[in-house]
């Protein structure tokens, strides 16, 4: 979804919260402890934050695990990280299962090993059916990745003559996007001191409200949410209206 449907009121629960959790490295680090320790904190938070949203009413959560960028850090700190995934997918699934979460995976799969993909495809079908949150796992993601993929989507669908050039437009392009059935995030949040998007959601943040906070992401707890939602409710969303006529024709 890609323009707001219909006005936006004066909620103070986003429907989606999109994070980006930065600051594991460095948790870790102030701490003597070796970079993997802080993403095994890392960890915990993203637990923490699932519950935590739950709890609010927030619909969706989409997390920022490991970007098309991350593949460029040493060897040894990637594989740490997937190892930490697989691992998390085996010790978490079945118990968010039962809490009624949805799993999704977003991002270029073919990179990751075959158990991993593996674990994602029976966590997917697994919580399927379920609603009360839907839990969107950004692994391998790139907002430029997802872009140049949607664009060969549109392409092929063009080449198959299907779709008419002429008739691609923003509703075609976010189809092909990987939160093609979602709502666009309401609040972004960013921990761990730096200000900026780091190629995640480059379309769906359109009119996000960002919030940007130095607290290292494993330090990051129910507490930290609550700011940034105290943050949100208090932001004036105009989607590039005038104030006193949003919600009007
Ligand atoms: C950034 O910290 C975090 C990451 C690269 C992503 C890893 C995230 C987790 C392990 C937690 C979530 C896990 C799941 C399964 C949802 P950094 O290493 O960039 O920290 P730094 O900026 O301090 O170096």
């Amino acid at each position: 979804m890609t323009v707001p449907s219909g006005p936006p009121s004066a909620q103070s629960v986003p429907e989606h919260v999109a994070v980006i959790m930065d600051g594991n490295g460095r948790w870790a680090r102030s701490r003597g402890m070796p970079r993997a320790a802080g993403h095994r904190a890392g960890v915990k938070s993203a637990r923490a934050m699932v519950e935590a949203c739950g709890e609010r009413g927030i619909r969706v959560l989409t997390l920022f695990a490991f970007s098309s960028e991350n593949w460029s850090r040493p060897r040894s700190e990637v594989s740490a990280l997937m190892k930490l995934m697989l691992e998390a997918l085996g010790r978490e699934v079945n118990e968010l299962a039962r809490n009624g979460v949805q799993l999704r995976f977003v991002g270029a799969r073919q990179r990751l090993s075959a158990d991993i993909q593996e674990r994602m495809i029976s966590a997917e079908r697994q919580t399927s059916d379920n609603d009360k949150l839907i839990l969107v796992i950004a692994l391998g993601y790139g907002g430029r990745w997802d872009l140049v993929q949607a664009a060969q989507g549109l392409a092929r669908e063009v080449q198959n003559g299907i779709l008419d050039p002429e008739a691609i437009d923003e509703e075609a392009m976010s189809r092909y996007l990987s939160l093609s059935t979602l709502p666009d995030p309401d609040l972004l949040i960013r921990t761990g001191g730096e200000s900026r998007i780091s190629n995640f959601l480059l379309w769906n943040l359109a009119y996000s409200e960002l919030y940007f906070t130095d607290c290292l992401w494993p330090d990051f707890d129910a507490a930290g949410l609550d700011e940034a939602l105290a943050f949100f409710g208090g932001r004036d969303r105009r989607f590039g209206r005038v104030a006193d006529k949003v919600g009007s024709a």
